[in-house]
């Protein structure tokens, strides 16, 4: 039975990374039945609504989507795809493996980081509001709930995956409610865990330490706005956004993303790197029991970058797009 997965290609550099992801898992063998939905800008230009109910109908029924990154205009326009995506399918825990790949250098080696960013509250739940002319006011929403199940999911994934410590991100000294409420959360649930070791870092200090050793580091559990943050950071540890993939996972709903965004800088110029793209949708495989083609997937993902020149721009080669997908494609052929 081919698996059915919704497909949103995007804005900007997403339809250029979604059509590599998915002509690289075509190949591998793997039987997908892909069912395209518009979501983001594309769709405000078709329907007027950045979030077509036909998109989560779809989803909700696939109950798997394959998302590229939507473009959110800035200090005006249309609400953000993302936050109303990630709300309405209750998909409250965004998770972003951040670990170096062995065949490109990078400052550090060894980064094997899991970042926990909880995905539907936060500054980006609460509404903003003009109280008076220059005078705005943006709500932070946290709750008991939300907290305790991101810190829940923190502790799980670390148990399930045998890794040995959860940091959690917080700045409570000056949030004192809100970080409040997370800080008492993850300290009761660590008391289920008692193999995994617990540290609590205010966030602007474990940025610092994140730039300086990064090795010290296992699952970081934050909020919505500092996992934004701290993501796209840790992304350049490992050699940046091209590269990093993610997924955002409720109790009913998982939709893979890589952690960048629809960079219109680079957009339709066959320059930008599906590396993050395809990574995200080698989460999704493993996430479907799709093991064996996910590392052979990986293994030639891996060997291509190896090559200096067949990689993308972004890491110092001179391959587009379109090049890079069909060395992938090659060397899943000679396999
Ligand atoms: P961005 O992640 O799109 O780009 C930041 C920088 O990284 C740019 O210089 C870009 O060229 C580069 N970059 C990103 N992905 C790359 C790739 N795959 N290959 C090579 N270079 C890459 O962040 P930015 O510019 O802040 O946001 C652009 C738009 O994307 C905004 O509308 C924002 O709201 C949206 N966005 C959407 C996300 C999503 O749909 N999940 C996540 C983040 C931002
Ligand atoms: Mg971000």
């Amino acid at each position: 039975m081919p698996h059915s997965i919704t497909l949103i290609y995007g804005d900007g550099i997403g339809p250029e990374v979604v059509r590599s992801a998915v002509e690289v898992i075509d190949e591998s063998g793997v039987k997908i039945n892909w069912q395209e939905s518009l979501l983001g800008l594309s769709a405000m230009e078709r329907y007027n609504e950045a979030v077509p109910k036909d998109t989560l109908l779809s989803i909700k029924k696939t109950k798997v989507a394959l998302k590229g990154p939507t473009t959110t205009p800035v200090g005006g326009g249309h609400i953000s795809a993302n936050v109303v995506l990630r709300k309405e399918l209750d998909l409250y825990a965004c998770i972003r493996p951040i670990k170096s790949i062995p065949t490109v250098e990078t400052r550090f080696s060894d980064v094997d980081i899991v970042v926990i960013r909880e995905n539907t509250e936060g500054l980006y739940a609460g509404p903003e509001v003009e109280l008076a002319p220059g005078v705005v006011v943006s709500f932070r929403v946290m709750t008991e709930k939300g907290c305790t199940r991101i810190a829940k999911t923190a502790f799980h994934y670390a148990d399930k995956f045998k890794r040995h410590q959860v940091t959690l991100g917080h700045k409570a000294n000056i949030l004192k409610l809100g970080d409040g409420l997370l800080l008492q959360a993850a300290r009761r649930i660590r008391a289920d865990f008692p193999k995994i070791s617990y540290e609590e870092a205010i966030v602007d200090a474990l940025a610092m330490r994140l730039v300086s050793e990064p090795r010290n580091f296992d699952v970081i559990v934050l909020e919505n706005m500092f996992g934004d943050i701290i993501s796209d950071l840790c992304a350049g540890l490992v050699g940046g956004l091209g590269l990093v993939p993610g997924a955002n996972i409720g109790d009913e709903y998982a939709v893979f993303e890589a952690v960048h965004g629809s960079a219109p800088d680079i957009a339709q110029q066959d320059l930008a790197n599906p590396c993050a793209m395809i990574a995200s949708a080698l989460m999704m495989l493993r996430y479907l029991e799709e093991y064996e083609a996910a590392e052979r997937i990986e293994k030639a993902l891996f060997a291509v970058l190896a090559e200096k020149p067949l990689r993308t721009r972004d890491l110092g080669g001179k391959a587009g797009t379109k090049e890079f997908t069909t060395h992938v494609i090659r060397k899943l052929r000679n396999r």
